[in-house]
């Protein structure tokens, strides 16, 4: 069955003023459908490939567009509209996802800073990660490349940090980026993706 692309589930302009509703809208529209366009071809490609040269030819395209897929399918439920246009963006609420964090790093804010540090140093193109190691049932924070998807890790909070994603707002400035996207991360969500991963 071929993939779509999944609606949002706030208006375009709902993450104002910390990320454009013209970089959602491109985002969206363009960035994420051209990676549901690249998986579909390279599926059905590799569905009608009758030798093993023919689809080991096709991992690298499998790889790129289904990592993209999954990838933004995650962000956007990752981020929501801040209180101020009526959402729950960035507020983390008491509970164990906090007390694991505070556990960790000390604070939030001290997590919020390490994560920031370790992303911004993501050479190119690439993803942010906060997730949960299955044997320890910690959180850690990783970095993958590209649109290489996180699969060592169950993904609890991830960040876009390819220049798409905030390049038209933030220019050059990544740590701005990453500074503002706290204010509409989506911690309901990733309190619900911690509780089914430490279950
Ligand atoms: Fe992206």
């Amino acid at each position: 069955m071929a993939h779509s692309l999944p609606p949002l589930d706030y208006p375009y302009d709902a993450l104002e003023p910390y990320i454009s509703g013209e970089i959602m809208t491109l985002h969206h529209t363009k960035h994420h459908q051209t990676y549901v366009n690249g998986l579909n071809s390279a599926e059905s490609a590799y569905a009608s490939a009758s030798t093993p040269k023919q689809r080991i030819a096709l991992q690298a395209a499998l790889k790129f567009n289904g990592g993209g897929h999954i990838n933004h399918s995650l962000f956007w439920k990752n981020l929501a509209p801040s209180p101020e246009k009526g959402g729950n963006g960035g507020q983390l609420k008491d509970g164990n996802l906090k007390k694991a964090i505070e556990s960790i790093w000390g604070s939030v804010d001290n997590f919020k800073k390490e994560f920031n540090t370790t992303t911004a140093g993501i050479q190119g193109s690439g993803w942010g990660w906060v997730g949960v190691n299955p044997g320890s049932k910690r959180l850690e924070i990783i970095t993958t490349a590209n649109q290489d998807p996180l699969i060592t890790h169950t993904p609890v909070i991830g960040v876009d940090i390819w220049e798409h994603a905030f390049y038209l707002q933030y220019k050059n400035v990544k740590a701005d980026y990453l500074t503002a996207i706290w204010s509409v991360i989506n911690w309901d969500e990733a309190e619900k993706r911690f509780a089914e991963a430490t279950a």
